[in-house]
């Protein structure tokens, strides 16, 4: 698989990252251990070289999913990791701390959970308005010095706390959400990476919606992310628009033979502020068959169409 150079981090990085926070298995749907273990080994042996986890995906149990499959497969020295910090999952609750002692202590055990020595991206997860970033950086810049971790950066800051990062700490990484529906961070990703911070996006298929997969509104678990983290697309009156958007981007997969997941990817990964999309699967067909949007590419014309879709259905 083509690599891209993730901005400033220099590491050539596939432009698919395996995300994990559906494997870890909270707010998902649930699958077999062997299953979300296939996943993980499916998408290094597809050649996607990066991983995207974070101890507050299921408490670790995705990190741990990740470091079982690693292991049994060889593959740690192939693979670069991101997780996260400052966010953990405790009783079934998301819980911010950025105070540097629960840095040092979620550090310690996501090396545990990913059975390594080293991290090779740590990212804050999301800013603790309790805890100025000066601290939790200041911890993290402690764990380079120590090379326990290579690069840092982080999720969900906004430019001015981008700024304000940058100000503590060698800031490389950042990674929002940006896909066909979520474009309000598209300003401050231009900007990141015109500055060299690498780009990875997340949510790039809208948790699943921007599959083609959910015809009908359903009612969801209050903690089923299709109900909390990404509720606002499966809920009218945004799904009905979404629904009308497929049937653009459905016309632009039958001339290309192919899914229409495969246009939501190419979408966000052909624009030009992205380094690499970030895409949740828990089965190894899944991963496979979103591999396939690296065979083709939409024309300029195309993405045109798309864009001017989104534009009248969705409104951005
Ligand atoms: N930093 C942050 O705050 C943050 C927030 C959200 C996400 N992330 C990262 O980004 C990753 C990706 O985002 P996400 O997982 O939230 O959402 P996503 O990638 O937009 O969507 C994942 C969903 O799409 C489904 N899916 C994937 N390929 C499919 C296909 N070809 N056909 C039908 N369904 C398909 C998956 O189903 P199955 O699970 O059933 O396979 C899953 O339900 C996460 O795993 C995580 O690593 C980070």
């Amino acid at each position: 698989m083509e690599k891209v150079i993730f901005g400033k981090t220099g590491i050539a990085v596939s432009p698919i990252t395996l995300g994990t926070w559906g494997i870890g298995g909270a707010g998902w749907d649930e699958y077999p251990d062997d299953v979300r273990l296939d996943t993980i080994k499916a998408a290094v042996e597809s050649g996607i070289n990066l991983i995207d986890t974070a101890p507050a995906y299921n408490g670790g149990k995705a990190e741990q999913y990740i470091g079982k499959a690693l292991e049994e497969i060889g593959a740690r020295d192939d693979v670069v990791i991101v997780t996260k910090t400052g966010n953990d999952y405790i009783d079934g609750q998301y819980v911010r701390n950025g105070k540097a002692d629960n840095i040092f202590a979620l550090c310690e055990r996501s090396l545990k959970n990913l059975r390594t020595d080293r991290i090779d991206i740590l990212l804050l997860h999301w800013p603790d308005p309790g805890v100025p970033l000066e601290e939790t950086f200041g911890a993290m810049n402690r764990l380079k010095e120590q090379g326990i971790i290579g690069h840092i950066g982080a999720s969900n800051l906004t430019k001015e706390q981008i700024e304000e990062a940058e100000q503590c700490t060698e800031f490389e990484v950042y990674q929002p959400q940006f896909s066909m529906l979520a474009r309000e961070n598209e300003e401050t990703i231009r900007w990141a990476h015109e500055k060299g911070i690498g780009v990875m996006a997340y949510g790039s298929l809208s948790g699943g919606l921007l599959t083609g997969r959910y015809r009908t509104v359903e009612k969801y678990e209050t903690m089923d992310n299709r109900n909390r983290f990404y509720g606002r697309f499966f809920q009218e009156p945004v799904f009905s628009r979404v629904m009308q958007l497929l049937e653009v981007m459905q016309t632009i997969a039958d001339r290309h033979d192919a899914e229409i997941a495969e246009v939501a990817l190419n979408w966000s990964r052909q624009k030009p502020f992205i380094d690499t999309c970030i895409v949740g699967a828990q089965k190894r067909s899944r991963v496979e068959g979103n591999l396939k949007c690296l065979n083709w590419e939409l024309t300029e014309e195309e993405m045109g169409i798309l864009d001017a879709a989104i534009r009248e259905k969705i409104g951005r």
